[in-house]
């Protein structure tokens, strides 16, 4: 299989965006961050947009946005963390799952990210979402990997994965 793309998975906050600069950097490819571009579009927060147009209408961005985005190849893309619940992604993407306990990315994230994320203020529906979540996430991954430690332990693991594959 060749991977036109390299997308990352997971849940709010376990630190996709890191992860995917820093893979990018590894790599010498472009790093697209799927938030900020509709954030750039809309010329808005994604706490605005939930909060004047709603769920439903960002989950329509994020199909558009997303599918745009793999028009072109050889990029680390990062996604929010319900795009691949709710939007379906290329095939020809290689699949990265970054995979933290829910516990640890609240322990870990500051207040100012925590609170950019509407989805995150209600801890036990966020609990919920999560549990509901990572089964999909699991199922789409080509690659998993275990993010509750430190991004400079467990990046080689996707490095030298990727290094393995394909990539356009
Ligand atoms: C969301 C995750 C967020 C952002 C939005 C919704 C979600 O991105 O897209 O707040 O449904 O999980 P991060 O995963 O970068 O926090």
């Amino acid at each position: 299989m060749v991977y036109e793309n390299i997308v990352l998975i997971g849940f709010m906050g376990s630190g996709k965006t890191s992860v995917g600069k820093t893979l990018a950097r590894y790599l010498h490819k472009d790093f697209v961050d799927v938030d900020s571009v509709i954030e750039k579009e809309l010329n808005a927060s994604i706490n605005e947009i939930f909060k004047d147009k709603g769920e439903e209408y960002f989950r329509i961005l994020e199909q558009k946005c997303i599918n745009e985005i793999t028009q072109k190849k050889g990029q680390v893309i990062a996604t929010g963390g319900g795009l691949p619940i709710h939007s379906k992604i290329s095939e020809k993407s290689l699949i990265v799952y970054i995979d933290a306990d829910f516990d640890v990315i609240l322990n870990r994230l500051s207040q100012k990210e925590h609170a950019k994320r509407p989805l995150l203020q209600d801890e036990e529906r966020a609990r919920g979402l999560y549990e509901q979540r990572i089964e999909t996430y699991k199922e789409l991954a080509t690659l998993s990997v275990d993010a509750n430690q430190k991004i400079q332990i467990f990046i080689h693991v996707i490095v030298d994965f990727i290094l393995d594959q394909r990539i356009l």
